[in-house]
C-alpha cells in the first residue's frame, strides 16, 4: 500500500524528519510545505499551490491523500495547526493548540509544574515593569533569568548574570518593547546551575518512547562563547545523562508532564522536547517545546531503528506502546555549518561544493537547512544555518572525527563552524 506524507517547515529538522520516514522502507510519496532544496533532492515534492492559512493546506493535504502529516516548527503548531488537520481526518504528528502552550506560554508551562510538582527553578509571573521591578527587589536581583512568556523565536530567555544584564533586559522588554505581545507575561526565574540536556519524547498521550539524550550547542564560538543560536551542533547518547538520571526524568518529569496535561483535558500527543538541567538536587527542566529540536534531530533519529512513518501515525492515534523501537548501539554527531556574519545576519547566494562527497561517506549523512540553486543549477547559501552534517560511529570519538573529515569536503565563502562539537561529552569517558 502507498502512503502518502505531508511534512510542514523546511529546515534541517524536517530534512532529518523526512529522511527518518522514507528508511521504513515503505512505498511512500513525500510532500512537503514548504519543503527545501534537500528535500527535493531527495524526491520529496514541495507544495506549490496557493497556500493562504493553514485550513488551505489542510484541503489540499485532503484532496492530494495524504494521510500522515508531521508538522516540524513550533508556531504552527501553536497556531493550532494540527487540530485543523484532524478536523479535516488527516491524522497529524504533533500537539493539539491547547496542549502547544506547554512551548507557546512559559507562564503556563511554569503553572503546570508548579500545580503537579515537576522539578523546575522558582518564578513568578509579571505583566508590568512596576511588578517587574518589585519582583527583582524583592529576590535580590541578578544572577536571575529573565523570560518573555510568549514565542520569540529562542531569544526569549535573558540570563542576568549581573545587575547590568538585568536593567539591560528590563529596558528591552519594557522600554525598547522589543518583543511585542510576547511580553504582555513575563517570567522572572531562579538561575539554576548544571549541564543541559535535550530529552525527545514521542507520545500518544499515555504511552511514550523516549529518544537518547542529545545536548545541543547554542553559542556560534568555540567553548560557549558569543552570542546565542538556534543551536550549531549536536551528539548523542550524552553520557552526562546516566541511566540513573534518565530514570529519574521519566519518573519525575516525563510521566508526571504527561498525566498533568490529561488531568488538565488537553492530552499531549506529538514530540515533547524536555529541556533539562543537571543541576545539584537532580535534574530540572529549564523548558518545554512542542516539537523536535534542531540540530538535535538530525543526531538522534539516526540513533533509532523503528517504522518512524507507524510510529509517528500513532502518536496521532493511539497504540505507541506496541510499535517496535531500538536504539543501536554507538553514537551520532552533527555539525552545523553556517553562514558568515550568522547568527547576527546571514549571508546568502555563496555557492556550495562538496556536499555529494560528504554525503556518500558510509555512515554520514548530510541535511539542508538553509540552501537553494541558483540560475546555473548549482548550490548556493540561502540562510543562516546551511546544512548539518551527521556521522555515526561505535564511539563518541570515532563520530566526531568523521562528522568533521565529512565538513571538511564541503567549502564556500564564509562557511563557519564550531571545532569542539561533542568535546564535553568526550571529557566523561
Ligand atoms: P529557554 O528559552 O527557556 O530554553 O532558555 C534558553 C536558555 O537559557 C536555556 O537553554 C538555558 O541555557 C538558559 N536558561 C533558561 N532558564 C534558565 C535558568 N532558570 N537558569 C539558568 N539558565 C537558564
Ligand atoms: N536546538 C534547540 C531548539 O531547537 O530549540
Amino acid at each position: 500500500m502507498k502512503n502518502t506524507v505531508l511534512i510542514v517547515g523546511n529546515g534541517g529538522r524536517e530534512h532529518a524528519l523526512l529522511k527518518a520516514v522514507l528508511r521504513s522502507g515503505r512505498d511512500i510519496t513525500a510532500f512537503a510545505y514548504p519543503g527545501s532544496c534537500g528535500m527535493e533532492r531527495d524526491g520529496c515534492i514541495s507544495v506549490k499551490a496557493d497556500i493562504t492559512n493553514w485550513n488551505d493546506l489542510a484541503t489540499w493535504a485532503k484532496e492530494n491523500g495524504v494521510d500522515l502529516a508531521i508538522i516540524g516548527p513550533e508556531l504552527p503548531l501553536t497556531e493550532g495547526i494540527v487540530d485543523i488537520f484532524l478536523g479535516a481526518g488527516i491524522p497529524s504528528f504533533g500537539p493539539s493548540k491547547l496542549a502547544a502552550q506547554l512551548e507557546g506560554s512559559k507562564h503556563f508551562s511554569k503553572e503546570i509544574m508548579k500545580k503537579y510538582g515537576i522539578p523546575t527553578a522558582e518564578y513568578e509571573t509579571v505583566t508590568n515593569r512596576l511588578e517587574a521591578e518589585e519582583y527583582l527587589e524583592k529576590v535580590g536581583g541578578a544572577p536571575i533569568v529573565i523570560k518573555v512568556s510568549g514565542l520569540a523565536g529562542g531569544k526569549g530567555a535573558i540570563v542576568c548574570e549581573t545587575q547590568a544584564d538585568v536593567d539591560a533586559a528590563i529596558e528591552e522588554i519594557y522600554g525598547k518593547g522589543s518583543f511585542g505581545e510576547a511580553a504582555d507575561q513575563v517570567v522572572i526565574e531562579e538561575m539554576m546551575y548544571g549541564e543541559e540536556a535535550s530529552i525527545f519524547v514521542v507520545t500518544d498521550g499515555e504511552g511514550y518512547k523516549i529518544l537518547p539524550a542529545a545536548q545541543d550547542h547554542k553559542r556560534i564560538f568555540d567553548n560557549d562563547k558569543g552570542p546565542n543560536t538556534g543551536g550549531m551542533g549536536a551528539y548523542t547518547p550524552a553520557p552526562v545523562v546516566t541511566d540513573e538520571i534518565l530514570s529519574r526524568v521519566e519518573k519525575e518529569i516525563i510521566k508526571p508532564t504527561l498525566s498533568a496535561m490529561i488531568n488538565e483535558g488537553m492530552r499531549y500527543q506529538g514530540l515533547l522536547y524536555v529541556g533539562i538541567m543537571l543541576t545539584d538536587k537532580g535534574p530540572r527542566v529549564v523548558e518545554y517545546n512542542c516539537r523536535f529540536g534542531d540540530p538535535e534531530t538530525e543526531a538522534v533519529l539516526p540513533m533509532v531503528d523503528c517504522d518512524w512513518y507507524q510510529l509517528f501515525r500513532a502518536s496521532a492515534l493511539g497504540g505507541i506502546e506496541n510499535i517496535d523501537w531500538s536504539i543501536r548501539s554507538g553514537f551520532t554527531s552533527t555539525i552545523v555549518l553556517a553562514s558568515a556574519g550568522y547568527p547576527a545576519t546571514s549571508d546568502k547566494g555563496r555557492v556550495i561544493t562538496g556536499v555529494e562527497v560528504a554525503d556518500a561517506i558510509e555512515n554520514v549523512d548530510v541535511y539542508h537547512a538553509g540552501t537553494a540553486l541558483n540560475a546555473k543549477g548549482e548550490l548556493i547559501t540561502n540562510g543562516g544555518r546551511v546544512l548539518a552534517v551527521t556521522a555515526f560511529g561505535e564511539t563518541l570519538q570515532a563520530s566526531i572525527e568523521l562528522a568533521y573529515t565529512a565538513v571538511s569536503n564541503i567549502k564556500y565563502e564564509g562557511l563557519q563552524f564550531r571545532t569542539d562539537i561533542g568535546k564535553k561529552g568526550l571529557a566523561r569517558f
